[in-house]
């Protein structure tokens, strides 16, 4: 499979091997940055970037330019048409008429998607919302394999806002992709990694979730609030009645971040606050549990990593912003078909490792994230809500756009018995019947007024426990 036309939106839209792939051309396009200079010759990049970035705009153009190709860019919504109301399909219809290749950042989550879907050419998500930012993850990965050689085994503490931080997202399923051996959560208070996340690493990426471990030693273990241990590892700590983890993470990574201010503040959900939020300073990395732990950052930083380390040996914040051109210039080759990758027998891409049901209707459910693309007013005049059912006990709905969950109360069946009105009934999602009926006979409500309005009238399986 070849990756020219592809689009990139999220890290399940490459294979490892392709990965693999970006990472080499990435090293031979570094070590010849002056000569690539025809690769892209006469093509154009759209630069469409709807919130505010240094590291990612500006490596995406130095890219496109140190290949020969031009530039075209709006970075201001309220300088596009989308302020007079025009939607992101109609946009996307219209740049991928005047680009080859679009890259797009913009604060609604599954809006690279929408792109991505409409353009007609390859679509690059550079961030959305707090739902992904893979390219952030090709550098963090290359900078892991530079540093250490190699991805799989590691030991990695991912620090800081777990749970509006997009590169987080991103990172940690292609650290499980790829063999980490563990991964410990330390998030800031009210900041842990969302559900929807912890759901899909586990039940796609297998290996198990140890949530309130007894951890050692206490400097990083009092903040470490769950672990994730590889499918190979878990078998043998499964066995074990209480969970007593010793952290080591000497050879492995201290990936640290930001808290998203601007995301929490629109979110209106539980409260943050910075205080007690992880800060990585000369002081902690002193432990000897850190002697050779090298220390990441997607930048931009705020408090949570000190100046004083910035000539450590151990901190690689800079040099994973640096490896943004030529990773970037790799990707924008590859996606035009410039360059070729030499894969002979592609594998699958883990998005179509489960063959989730897929459900899709115009009425009866939404998206329950209120920052999804799917559920703006304006986008839902074309979106038709669609979701991937990732469980049925409880009914679990899994938005396409932004991977959120969605736990609806109420189904029917569209295959009536014997097509008589008195049995179009509707029912408790929590009944039998969730199970019972076919997915593709399966309409799901958000509401008892919904399916009331679709003329289905309660069974005797309506009524929710616990009401
Ligand atoms: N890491 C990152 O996405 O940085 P910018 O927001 O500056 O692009």
């Amino acid at each position: 499979m070849s990756l020219a036309d592809r689009s990139l939106v999220t890290t399940d839209d490459l294979s490892n091997e392709e990965i693999e792939a970006v990472f080499s051309l990435a090293d031979e396009m570094s070590d010849s940055i002056n000569k690539q200079s025809t690769v892209c010759q006469g093509k154009v990049m759209a630069s469409l970037f709807f919130e505010p970035s240094t590291r990612t705009r500006l490596s995406f153009e130095t890219a496109m330019h140190r290949l020969g190709g031009n530039v075209i860019s709006a970075v201001d919504i309220g300088a596009t048409s989308l302020a007079k109301g025009e939607s992101i399909a109609d946009m996307a219809r219209v740049v991928g008429d005047y680009a080859d290749i679009i890259v797009i950042r913009h604060p609604w989550e599954g809006a690279a998607k929408v792109v991505a879907d409409y353009a007609g050419v390859p679509v690059i998500n550079a961030g959305d919302g707090s739902h992904e930012h893979p390219t952030q993850t090709l550098c963090d990965l290359y900078t892991l394999k530079k540093e250490r050689g190699t991805i799989r085994g590691l030991r990695i503490a991912l620090c800081g806002d777990l749970k509006y931080g997009r590169t987080i997202h991103s990172l940690i399923y292609a650290l499980a992709r790829f063999g980490v051996a563990r991964i410990y959560f330390c998030p800031g208070r009210g900041l842990k990694m969302p559900p929807h996340v912890l759901r899909k690493l586990t039940q796609e990426y297998g290996g198990t979730l140890y949530q309130h471990p007894i951890t050692k030693p206490p400097s990083l273990g009092q903040r470490v609030d769950a672990i994730y241990v590889t499918p190979s590892e878990s078998h043998q700590l499964a066995l074990m009645p209480d969970i007593e983890i010793n952290i080591d993470i000497s050879e492995g990574a201290l990936y640290v971040t930001r808290l998203q201010k601007e995301r929490a503040k629109d979110a209106n959900q539980e409260a943050v606050s910075t205080e007690g939020y992880p800060v990585i300073n000369a002081d902690l990395l002193k432990g000897k549990e850190f002697k050779h732990t090298i220390v990441m950052h997607p930048l931009p930083r705020l408090d949570e990593l000190a100046y004083e380390i910035d000539a450590d040996p151990r901190s690689m914040y800079f040099k994973q912003a640096a490896r943004g051109v030529p990773i970037r210039m790799a990707l924008i080759a590859l996606l035009l078909g410039a360059k070729k990758t030499d894969i002979s027998k592609p594998e699958a891409l883990p998005a179509q490792k489960i063959a989730y049901p897929v459900y899709k209707q115009e009425f009866g459910v939404r998206c329950a994230n209120s920052n999804c693309v799917s559920t703006q007013k304006g986008e839902t005049r074309y979106i038709k809500p669609e979701f991937k059912m990732v469980d049925l006990k409880p009914l679990t709905l899994r938005c396409v756009y932004c991977e959120h969950e969605t736990h609806p109360p109420y189904i029917a069946s569209s295959d009536w018995h014997q097509g008589l009105l008195t049995n179009k009934k509707y029912h408790g999602a929590a009944s039998h019947l969730t199970r019972k009926i076919k997915p593709e006979n399966l309409i799901i409500f958000d509401s008892e007024s919904e399916a009331q309005a679709r003329g289905f009238k309660p069974s005797s399986y309506a009524i929710r426990k616990g009401e």
